[in-house]
């Protein structure tokens, strides 16, 4: 049987992937939808390539252009923050694969498990701000939720060797980003370009500097709590700088179970669409004997001050991740924009978490208004800062 299977931005690092592996699994894969917000040209060209019946242009303002490059195609447009929704409920589809960046893709991550499709998630903010609502509407519905962030690959794939309450400890690995190694007050006059400077993985700018702050790690430690079940004290972070042991899992026996690979999204986003089948694919063998030695070290969690963050904010539950991961997103932007410092960021997000009133709540409405106020809260603190400096 074919498997109809719809990319939510397709013009991403995830998302041209995402296509490069389809297109190689053959025609027992088919691309249904595709989702761009701005990158209409790239859109197109997909378009023509893969023929898909709907495509989304989810900021409104490109979808004029969008209509003139694809005219006589034949394909339905949809159009619109709302448009994502809409496209993952059409029939014909068993998999949606999620790689839009941020909290933007929770609605329709949302609305794919509700109607009891598969969710390749690579898309980890909602997941982090709204883990329960997400992972109770797909029990309840029928859904599933497949990770396809190359950690949590690795653990679905080490978790298959024992029972969730055999589970002693689960190592989350990561490279360390950029500033392994460095201590904070030399982080001070880090430029962009500099925090861009992935050592082992090549992504989208704001995973990128998720990567160099470990908010992504921080993310990720709440995400794994969400995919798999366990307390957030059973994730610890190992830094592992070669980025080839994507994960681990520590069960009671001792037994320590690893997934290794080359650090290429290409197999863990396979695996996601063929699970639980494994086939061929586009990655090339690991050998062990090319890569000599493995590093393995405890994170500084005086300098990233997220990984800290992220066992408070999982613990206090309710819109404490929201606000932790919206005032995050909102201070990235400002530092890509050249606005603020590095170490701005988290100073915003740790600034947020003080100043916010934690709700119990798990509506999409009462996440998106911590969301929005968490976005408002860094834009007033920064407009603030800029007027004492001036008067
Ligand atoms: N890259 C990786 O290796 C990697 C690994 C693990 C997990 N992830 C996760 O996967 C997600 C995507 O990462 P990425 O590196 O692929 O990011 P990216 O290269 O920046 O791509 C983001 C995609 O989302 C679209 N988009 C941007 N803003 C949007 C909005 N408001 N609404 C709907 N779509 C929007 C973009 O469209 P335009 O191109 O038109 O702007 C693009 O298609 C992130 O959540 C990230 O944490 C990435």
């Amino acid at each position: 049987m074919g498997h109809g299977i719809i990319i939510l931005g397709s013009t991403g690092s995830i998302g041209r992937n995402a296509l490069r592996v389809i297109e190689a699994l053959g025609p027992e894969y088919e691309v249904v939808g595709l989702s761009a917000h701005s990158s209409v040209e790239l859109l197109a060209e997909q378009t023509r390539r893969y023929k898909p019946r709907f495509v989304a242009v989810t900021n409104a303002e490109f979808a004029a252009r969008f209509r003139t490059l694809v005219a006589g195609l034949g394909v339905e447009i949809l159009t619109g923050p709302d448009s994502l929704t809409e496209m993952v409920r059409i029939e014909g589809v068993d998999t949606v694969l999620t790689a839009v960046v941020g909290a933007a893709g929770l609605p329709s991550a949302l609305a794919t498990v509700q109607c009891g499709k598969r969710l390749a998630v690579a898309n980890k903010e909602p997941l982090a701000i709204a883990g329960e609502l997400l992972t109770k509407a797909a029990r309840e519905n029928g859904g599933m939720l497949l990770p396809v962030d190359s950690e949590h690959s690795a653990i679905f794939q080490a978790m298959q060797s024992g029972s969730t309450a055999e589970v002693r400890r689960i190592l989350l690995t990561g490279s360390g980003g950029p500033f392994r190694g460095a201590a904070r007050e030399e982080l001070q006059e880090v430029t962009v370009k500099q925090a861009l400077n992935h050592p082992t993985w090549e992504m989208g700018p704001k995973i990128t500097i998720d990567s160099a702050t470990l908010m992504n790690k921080a993310l990720e430690i709440i995400e794994a709590r969400w995919l798999f079940d366990v307390p957030v004290q059973k994730i610890e972070v190992l830094i592992h700088p070669e980025s080839i042991v994507h994960s681990l899992v520590e069960f009671v026996d001792g037994s320590l179970i690893a997934q290794l690979g080359h650090p290429d999204m290409c197999l863990p986003i396979q695996y996601a669409l063929t699970y639980p089948r494994r086939v061929e694919g586009l990655s090339p063998p690991l050998r062990l004997e090319d890569v000599g030695r493995l590093h393995f070290e405890k994170p500084d969690p005086d300098t990233f001050r997220a990984l800290t963050l992220a066992y408070e904010v999982a613990r206090a539950g309710g819109t404490a991740p929201v606000v932790f991961n919206a005032a995050n997103e909102a201070a990235v932007e400002h530092f890509l924009a050249g606005r603020i410092r590095f170490l701005q960021i988290m100073d915003l997000v740790e600034h947020c978490l003080h100043n916010h009133e934690v709700r119990h709540t798990t509506s999409v409405e009462g996440l998106l208004e911590a969301d929005a106020w968490a976005r408002r809260e860094v834009a007033d603190r920064l407009q603030r800062t800029a007027e004492r400096a001036t008067s």
